[in-house]
C-alpha cells in the first residue's frame, strides 16, 4: 500500500524524522485555516498518490492564509496523472538552503536493502539516475544490520555531502531507517530532504510504500487505507471477501484460481478479443485454492456486479481443489444467485477430478452455462458471447 504524502509525513514524525507542520485540508476554507494555525508561509500540496505534483501545479506557495484558500480551490479538483486530488496538505513553509534526495528500497534482486542518496535532490530522479548516474549514490545496506551509524556514514560519504552537513544528515538517515524497518515498508523516499537556512536537516517530502503481507502485524493499516477513499466498491467488496480482484476496463469477465493461470486467461481473453471486434478482460479475480460454493456465489456476484461485464470465463485448473466441487461451487452460486444471474458463462474445467466435475455442470444443464475444455476455445467462445451483446 502506497500511503499520501501528509500520511506518511506523520509516520515520520512518529519516529522523530524532523518534518515540519502538516494539516490536511479537503476544502478551500479547511486550508485556509490550517495556514492561520500554522502561521507565516505555508506550501499548499495536493495529496494524491503520484509523482510529479509540484510540476503539475499542485504545489503551491502562499505567503497568507488567503492565499492559502485560493491555492487550495485552484489544486482541489484537479486532475494529476488520472488521480483527482480531493485533499490538500496545508505545509509550514521552509527557508530551503539545499535540496537532497534519500531512498531506502527492498531490493529484491539481490535479496537486500538498497539506499540511494544525492546532493543533488528535488529534481525529477529518474531523469538524474539516467542522465548522471555517478550523482546517485547506490549503497547496499545488508538488511541484518540495518542503517546503522556507520552504514549512515558510508551512505553519506558515498553521495558526497560536505562533512558538516553530513553529520546531520547521519542520525536522519537512521531514524529513517528506522520507520523503514519498525513500519514494514519497502520504500522509504524522501525527495526532498532539506538543508535550512538556519541549518536543520528536514523531510520536505515524504513518500512510503508499505509491505501489505506484514499488514497483520500492525493495528494502523486499516485507517491508513480507509483514508484512500474511494477504492472502487466492486474491489472494496472483493476485499472483504478475500477475493483477490482488479478490475479492468473490458467485457470479459475471467475467474479464476492460482494467480499465474488467471494471468494467463487474461492474455488468451485478449488475444481471442481481438478476433471479436476488440473485446478485453474486465477484471483480474483469482478465487485462490479452494473453490467452495460460497466462493463461487461471492466472486461470481462481484462480477456479474460489474456492468460492463457482458460474459464471463469462469478458468479453473484443479490441483488442490477438485474439479467436482468446482462443479458444484459454479451450480451453489447460480442457484443463490437465481434471477440475478443473466450473462452466459463459459466454463473450463481440468485436472484433478475434471471427468466428475464435467459431468456434473453437464447433468445441470444451465442455460447460461456452456463447457469448453480446452482454454483457447473457451476464451474464444466467451469473446463471442460478449461480442453478440453489443
Ligand atoms: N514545505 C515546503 N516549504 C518550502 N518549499 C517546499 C515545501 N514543500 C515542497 N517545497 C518545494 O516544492 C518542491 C516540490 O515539492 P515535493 O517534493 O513535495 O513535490 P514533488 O516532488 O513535485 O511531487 P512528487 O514528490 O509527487 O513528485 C520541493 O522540491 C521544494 O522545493
Ligand atoms: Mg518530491
Amino acid at each position: 500500500m502506497d500511503l499520501f504524502e501528509y500520511q506518511a509525513r506523520d509516520m515520520f514524525a512518529a519516529h522523530s524524522v524532523p518534518v515540519l507542520a502538516g494539516i490536511v485540508a479537503h476544502t478551500p476554507e479547511g486550508a485556509r485555516e490550517a495556514a492561520a494555525r500554522i502561521g507565516g508561509v505555508t506550501v499548499v500540496k495536493a495529496q494524491v498518490k503520484t509523482g510529479g505534483r509540484g510540476k503539475a501545479g499542485g504545489i503551491r506557495i502562499a505567503a497568507t492564509p488567503e492565499e492559502a484558500r485560493a491555492a487550495a480551490e485552484e489544486i482541489l479538483g484537479m486532475d494529476i496523472k488520472g488521480h483527482t486530488v480531493e485533499k490538500v496538505m496545508v505545509a509550514q513553509g521552509a527557508d530551503i538552503a539545499q535540496e537532497y534526495y534519500f531512498s531506502l528500497l527492498l531490493d529484491r534482486a539481490n535479496r537486500s536493502y538498497l539506499a540511494m542518496c544525492s546532493t543533488e535532490g528535488g529534481v525529477d530522479i529518474e531523469r538524474l539516475a539516467a542522465d548522471r548516474p555517478e550523482a546517485l549514490a547506490r549503497v547496499e545496506v545488508d538488511p541484518l544490520t540495518g542503517v546503522d551509524e556507520a552504514t549512515a556514514r558510508r551512505i553519506v560519504e558515498a553521495a558526497g555531502f560536505p562533512a558538516e552537513v553530513g553529520e546531520k544528515v547521519i542520525p536522519v538517515l537512521q531514524k529513517l531507517y528506522e520507520v523503514y524497518r519498525e513500519e514494514d515498508a519497502t520504500l522509504v523516499e524522501v525527495n526532498p530532504l532539506v538543508l535550512t537556512e538556519a541549518g536543520e536537516i528536514i523531510a520536505l517530502d515524504a513518500k512510503i510504500t508499505l509491505d501489505d503481507n506484514a499488514a497483520f502485524r500492525h493495528g494502523n493499516r486499516a485507517a491508513l487505507s480507509a483514508a484512500a477513499g474511494h477504492l472502487d466498491p466492486l474491489e472494496q467488496k472483493a476485499r472483504e471477501k478475500h477475493l483477490k480482484y482488479v478490475t479492468l476496463e473490458g467485457s470479459i469477465g475471467v475467474i479464476g484460481n492460482g494467480a499465474g493461470l488467471v494471468m494467463s486467461t487474461l492474455d488468451v481473453v485478449a488475444a481471442a478479443g481481438r478476433r471479436h471486434g476488440g473485446q478485453k478482460p474486465a477484471n483480474f479475480l483469482d478465487i485462490g485454492g479452494g473453490a467452495s460454493a460460497e466462493t463461487m456465489t461471492d466472486s461470481l456476484e462481484i462480477v456479474l456486479g460489474d456492468e460492463q461485464v457482458k460474459s464471463v470465463f469462469v478458468n479453473v485448473f484443479g490441483g488442490i481443489t477438485a474439479c467436482d466441487d468446482v462443479a458444484r461451487g459454479i451450480i451453489g452460486a447460480l442457484e443463490e444467485l437465481g434471477d440475478t444471474a443473466t450473462k452466459p458463462l463459459v466454463v473450463r474445467l481440468d485436472g484433478n477430478n475434471v471427468d466428475e466435475g464435467r459431468r456434473i455442470l453437464a447433468e445441470y444443464d444451465h442455460p447460461l452455462v456452456t463447457g469448453v475444455w480446452n482454454m483457447d476455445e473457451a476464451a474464444d467462445k466467451a469473446a463471442e458471447l460478449a461480442a453478440a451483446v453489443d
